[in-house]
């Protein structure tokens, strides 16, 4: 054979040629769209630091999940921010709670869509932390894993109770999937998955999101519940405790920074895999689109289809709109 080889070349000649060898196809069917619901009605209320994203009240969150169901998007995911927040964030387990309020009118309105709820608390807390804060005999203040457990129970069997197909634990709290599937299991929801974040990484890239969720902490930081950015096997290990106490499906967040991590998470574990194009990864590519210093388009799908090579079968992102458009 002569040198050089000329064969990659010969295969990229045209878009035609390209699509025949193509080995990562982006879908709708891997799009998963973030919602954020708010109190009152006819809302909705745009969010200076995540361009095209809003806060939106049930009836603007039904309208949008029937233009996303429409789209062929297969799934969206609820975020709420409640009426009143609390030191327990009791909101997430109430009838008459933010997330229950959509997830019921969704429900009525979209027959296929598949509705995931956020459990956590951040959003609920006056505290903005992930769950029950407690106070150490030095003084100091600790996020308490097992009091968090026990209302994290409530939440789930409330969410399940209101219609949810899917519920996603985000607060990163030690035995979560467990205590999760069992109260599914006990209260008769044995068909409502778990999808964990399973290896959520302590990241600056959540900035623009407490913005539009409005659940920055107000003492203290996530660290000592979230990851550690510089580490890959212990996000082995939390996804393996996750697997093991039986979640459906696991994720990994933020993506881009992370995709050495997704990629051995889906080689290991062989489980479908999400990965979540966070808010400032968003908000990287909105703002610098805005500054005319990217092609926003080109960008959205380059990332989106790395995300999806390096080995996430769905993908939580901003852009699943547009991207549904798009593709
Ligand atoms: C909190 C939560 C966070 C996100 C989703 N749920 C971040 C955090 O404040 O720790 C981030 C999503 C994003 O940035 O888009 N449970
Ligand atoms: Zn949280």
């Amino acid at each position: 054979m002569a040198f050089p080889d000329t064969r990659p070349r010969r295969l990229r000649r045209t878009p035609t040629l390209r699509r025949m060898v193509r080995e990562t196809r982006l879908s709708v069917d891997d799009l998963i769209a973030p919602l954020f619901v708010r109190p009152g009605s006819g809302v909705t209320k745009p969010i200076d630091s995540m361009p095209g994203v809003a806060q939106m009240s049930v009836d603007r969150v039904v309208e949008e999940s029937r233009v996303l169901e429409e789209l062929g998007i297969p799934a969206v995911i609820l975020f709420g921010i409640p009426e009143a927040k609390d030191p327990i964030g009791s909101d997430t387990w109430s009838d008459e709670g933010i997330v229950q309020q959509a997830v019921r009118a969704i429900r009525q309105a979209c027959r296929d869509l598949i509705i995931i709820t956020d459990v956590c608390f951040c959003e609920y807390t006056d505290h903005g932390h992930c769950g029950v804060i407690s106070t150490r005999r030095d003084g100091t203040k600790e996020l308490d894993n097992d009091a968090s457990l026990e209302n994290l129970a409530k939440q789930v069997a409330s969410h399940a109770k209101h219609g949810a197909d899917i519920v996603a634990p985000s607060c990163m709290l030690d035995g979560m999937v467990s205590a999760i599937r069992q109260g599914l299991d006990d209260d008769g929801y044995q068909d409502v998955a778990i999808l964990s974040y399973a290896a959520k990484f302590a990241s600056g890239y959540y900035g623009p999101f407490r913005d539009v969720a409005e659940s920055a902490p107000e003492f203290g930081d996530r660290a000592s519940y979230q990851m550690d950015p510089a580490n890959t096997d212990e996000a082995l290990n939390e996804v393996a405790l996750d697997v093991e106490e039986g979640a459906d499906m696991v994720m990994v967040k933020p993506a881009v920074n992370y995709l050495d991590v997704l990629q051995r998470v889906k080689e290991e574990f062989g489980l479908p895999t999400a990965a979540y194009h966070v808010s400032g990864e968003f908000a990287m590519i909105k703002a610098a689109a805005a500054n005319g210093w990217l092609d926003e388009q080109r960008c959205a799908i380059e990332t989106t289809t790395a995300i999806k090579r390096a080995g996430a079968d769905l993908v939580l992102t901003y852009y699943a709109k547009d991207l549904a458009k798009w593709l």
